[in-house]
């Protein structure tokens, strides 16, 4: 059932965004001018929480534009209705909504659902992941300096030690391909599907990553903050790997290089 109302409550997302994308709708600034909340953003949390509601009126929910709905229930729903805004206000099809399900603290479920390119993402605890219900696998690529990544920058800049630019140069100077594509839960899924060997990003909020974590690990991949931990969707930082390329690249987004 808890599945089930994933999936319905990931698609019905889905639809809110098809409706508006490309079309006229409201968009507003949150932290920066540049980071956006539209009129889909916030229909499409709507629509979620009406389909989780129907059938678990009383789950914890985190969703980025209400944020915490609490309740002392032992089971989280954590959603970005809308994960790569940006992009979709310019009408860029590389947009999301990303849905992970958190019980006492563990992730069991994700869905990640881009509706633009037909892309239905799943991860289930245990039990793998999916594309459009194809089983999933990271790419089994071993050297890091053949390896293509993916990254994401932050809205607003702080001072970091080493700054997601001078990683960013790294690899640039390398004439290594890194990629920048907008949405943190498209890049964890595309890890995922083997397409990118590594990603990493220095500043995320938990329903970014929530899923896409899942993702990955059910894929057969690595996911760690930047100190090598695994990974909590309740600190900043991440990187997510096919785990033959994952010390490297924690070398490199720790200044060692
Ligand atoms: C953003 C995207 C982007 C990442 C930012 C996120 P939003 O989410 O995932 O790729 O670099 O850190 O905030 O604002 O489009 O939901
Ligand atoms: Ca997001
Ligand atoms: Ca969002």
């Amino acid at each position: 059932m808890l599945k089930a109302t994933l999936l319905k409550a990931t698609q019905a997302g889905g639809d809110v965004l098809k409706q508006y994308f490309n079309g006229s709708f409201q968009v507003s600034s949150k932290s920066s001018v540049n980071d956006l909340v539209t009129e889909a953003d916030k229909n499409a949390e709507t629509a979620i929480f009406s389909v989780i509601r129907e059938t678990f009126p009383h789950h914890f929910i985190l969703s980025e534009e209400s944020g915490e709905i609490s309740s002392d229930s032992n089971t989280k729903w954590i959603i970005d209705p809308l994960d790569g805004t940006v992009n979709f206000a310019h009408g860029i099809p590389i947009c999301c909504v990303s849905i992970g399900i958190e019980q006492d603290g563990e992730m069991i479920l994700g869905a990640v659902y881009n509706p633009f390119l037909n892309e239905f993402f799943v991860a289930e605890k245990g039990q793998g992941a999916t594309l459009n219900d194809k089983p999933i696998r990271v790419s089994a690529k071993e050297e890091m300096n053949k390896a293509c990544m993916v990254t994401g920058f932050p809205y607003t800049w702080k001072e970091y030690t080493h700054s997601p630019i001078d990683v960013f140069e790294y690899f640039v100077k390398q004439g290594q391909p890194v990629r920048r594509l907008g949405s943190a839960a498209i890049d964890l899924c595309w890890v995922a599907a083997g397409r990118f060997d590594g990603y990493y990003e220095h500043s995320l909020n938990a329903w970014d990553a929530a899923a896409g974590f899942l993702m990955v690990e059910e894929a057969g991949g690595k996911v760690t903050d930047f100190k090598g931990h695994r990974y909590s969707p309740y600190q900043r930082t991440l990187i997510a790997t096919n785990g033959l390329i994952h010390e490297p690249l924690i070398d490199i987004v720790n200044g060692k290089y």
